[in-house]
Formats: structure tokens, sequence, C-alpha cells
């Protein structure tokens, strides 16, 4: 496909950087990209598929006056800003039909654009959900190629929609350094607002020693950096292989999740990972998950690190509402002192499907537990405070 100049410049094609002719060839574009960064595309032979999509969120451009136009009957507030949110292409959804044995909701960007004008929701922070490039595990290159065209696609739907979207960065861990080459490439070329990590990497939490040179590097960067850590399916690795360890009966999707998010947050919080690199901000889904059920447990068995953790809770650590977490679960955080002004709005859509939705918003906006003011911070304002000028407000 071939882009004009008038269209590039509106654009703001950041990543495509040969913006000395007229027209610039997407496919190429990336392809050259990927070679620079010694990343061979080629060896995922879905990568057809994948510039197709591609090309088709560029055609969606054409589309973007009539969605600001609708953009403006939504009724208010309708300035929402959605945290937790996924993109599905086709092609990842053919590649991973089911996760946490649930299958992977069908999804296009019309029906993105549909729920957010439905839910009042002017901009969304999305990221593939899990797990992420880990589809192939224990396959370095198709790992790395895979984490490159997450971020492509996901840069090109926020091409696409500049004033709707922004993405986390994908990173082909547990590959170190060319986790750390994508997030960089991700992040400075083409707009991540920040990194996405699973609590588990093919079976080992994000406090591992293995992982310990990715958030000492990550933290030196300048500026704030945003970590998202997102639930991930349990397995315990035998040998080269994943086994599922969810132990009961019950749907991994359902509630597993929860501890996910509970066990990898004890990890780099008693690794004192979050405590020693005190430049990277972390978004917690799900309010916490099962985790502050549990912290007073864990952390008063450290008393060294317990003032220093809260602290870190109640700063650096931002908390995501996806889910039916506002009917009463975000009371359990509260309990702990953490300030409301670490509360982010997520809706987890489209892998939390449409129906809840309107249950969980107005869980929201009826909580006694909030002013209207501390709401309209959940809303947006506390986002703002996140994210600041990584996002063109
Ligand atoms: C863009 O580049 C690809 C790969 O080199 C090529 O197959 C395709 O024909 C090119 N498209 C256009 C419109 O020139
Ligand atoms: C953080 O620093 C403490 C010492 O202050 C050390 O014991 C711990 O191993 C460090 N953890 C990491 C992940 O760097």
């Amino acid at each position: 496909m071939l882009i004009s100049c008038s269209l590039l410049v509106s654009i703001a094609l950041a990543s495509l950087q040969v913006v000395v002719s007229q027209e610039i060839n997407v496919t190429d574009t990336i392809i050259n990209n990927a070679v620079a960064d010694s990343i061979d595309l080629t060896v995922l032979e879905f990568f057809p598929e994948v510039m197709a999509e591609i090309e088709g969120a560029y055609e969606a451009v054409s589309r973007r006056d009539g969605a600001q136009r609708a953009r403006r009957q939504i009724p208010t507030p309708n300035n929402i800003v959605d945290a937790h949110a996924h993109v599905v292409p086709a092609w990842y959804k053919n590649l991973y039909p089911s996760i946490g044995g649930l299958p992977v909701p069908d999804w296009t960007m019309d029906d993105q654009l549909a729920f957010m004008s439905g839910q009042g929701i002017e901009r969304a922070i999305f990221a593939f959900s899990t797990p992420g490039p880990n589809v192939f595990v224990g396959r370095k290159a198709r790992t790395i190629a895979l984490a490159r065209l997450l971020n492509e696609q996901a840069a090109a739907y926020c091409r696409a929609f500049p004033d709707r979207f922004n993405f986390y960065a994908q990173v082909p861990l547990p590959y170190t350094q060319e986790a750390l080459r994508e997030a960089q490439y991700a992040m400075n070329h083409l707009g991540a607002v920040g990194i996405w990590v699973q609590s588990n990497i093919e079976g080992t939490y994000l406090g591992h020693p293995s992982f310990k040179s990715f958030f000492e590097t990550i933290n030196s960067w300048a500026g704030r950096q945003i970590v998202y850590i997102h639930p991930a399916v349990p397995v315990i690795k035998v040998g080269n292989r994943l086994i599922d360890a969810n132990p009961t009966p019950y749907i991994t999707g359902r509630i597993e999740f929860y501890f996910e998010t509970a066990r990898t947050l004890m990890d780099l919080t008693l690794t004192q990972t979050i405590h020693n690199f005190t430049n990277i901000h972390y978004v917690i889904p799900h309010v916490g998950g099962a985790y502050p059920s549990t912290m007073d447990r864990i952390l008063k068995s450290f008393p060294d690190i317990y003032d220093s953790t809260f602290q870190i809770y109640s700063t650096r650590f931002w908390w995501d509402s996806a889910g039916p977490t506002y009917h009463h679960q975000v009371a359990g955080l509260l309990g702990y002192n953490i300030p409301k002004s670490q509360l982010l709005y997520g809706t987890d859509f489209p892998y939390a499907p449409l129906a809840p939705q309107a249950g969980s918003l107005l869980a929201v906006k009826n909580s006694p537990l909030f002013t209207a003011e501390e709401k309209t911070a959940i809303f947006r304002t506390n986002a703002e405070n996140l994210f600041g000028d990584k996002i063109n407000w």
C-alpha cells in the first residue's frame, strides 16, 4: 500500500523515517526497520496476514472524520480514559484461539470504537493480552519477530486514531537484550507509552534474578518508565514443557489471573525489585487482583521493608479497575490507605465482554466510597498524572 505525503504528515509516522520520498511502502519500511535490529520477520509464515491488517488500519484513517463526528454525540461523561484495553486482530486470534480456558474474543476496530462510544470512553491505552509474544515457547527467533509485529500492529492502530489510542510495548522476554532493544524501538520510534509484561514469562515470575538486568536497564532510561503487569496463565516448567498449573476444575481465566497478580507482586516486592529501581512506575490490573488480601500476611514477615513497600504501592503503583471490582473489592485496597489518586479506570475489553461492562462502570459511578471529584479523577485525571506528556491529551 502507498501512503501519500500529506497523509504521512498528518499521522506523524515516527517510525517511517524515509520522508524524502513522496510515497512509502509500509511493508518495506517495517521489514527494513526489523532488519536494522537483526530481526527476521519472515520466520513467521503469517507475516503477510499481519501486513494486510496493518495496511487496513491505515485505510481506516479515511474513516477518522466520521469517528470524530460520532464522538461528539457521546453522552456525558465522554472523556473517560480506559487504561486496560486489548486489541485482537484476527491473525492473533488464529495464532492463539483460546486463553485460560476461554475462547479469545472476536474483535474488530469498529467493535472497539463502538464500545468506547457506548461507554463514554475517549481514549484507550491498549496492549495485546497474554501470552503477548510468548506464543512459541522456547523459540527465540519467532518470539522476537512476533514481539516486533505486535508493536507494529499496535502502532498502526494508534496512528490511525491518534486521539483515541495509545499502546504498551510488547517485549520478547525471556530474551533480555532483545527485549530491551524492542522496548526502545517501540517507545522511541513507535510511540509506546510504557512496557507490557506478564506475571510469569514461560513459567518464571518477574522477581527472578534472570530479569533483574531488564528492570535495572529500564530504570536507567531517562524520564518516568511505566511497566504494565498483566496476569498470565499459571504454568510449571518441566524440562522444556509448560504444564498448566491450575489444580482446580475451575476455568483459569475466571480466577487464576487474580492469583497470578498476587504471586508476581509478592515476588517483585520480596526481591526488592520495586524498591531498588525507583524510576519505574507500575500499572496493576483489577485493583491488585487477589494481592491486597494477602499483603499483610506476606509483608508482616518482612518488617524491614514493610513501610517502604507501602510507600511504593502508594506512589509508584497505579491500580486499574478492570472487571467487577468496584462493587466491593476496591475497599480491600483502600483498607491499606492507598491514595485514591493512584486509581485508574480500565475495562479489559474485549476479553471482558460487553455484557458486564455497564455494571462495572456503574459500580464506579455509584460507589459510596468516592466523592464526585475522586470519580472524575479515576475516570481521567489520575491517568493524566501517570502518563503526563507521553500522551498528547
Ligand atoms: C511493497 O514492498 C513489498 C515487499 O518488498 C512488495 O511486495 C510490494 O509490491 C510493495 N508494494 C507496493 C505498492 O509497491
Ligand atoms: C535490592 O537491594 C537490596 C539491598 O538494599 C538487595 O538485598 C536486593 O537483592 C536488591 N534486589 C534487586 C532485585 O536488585
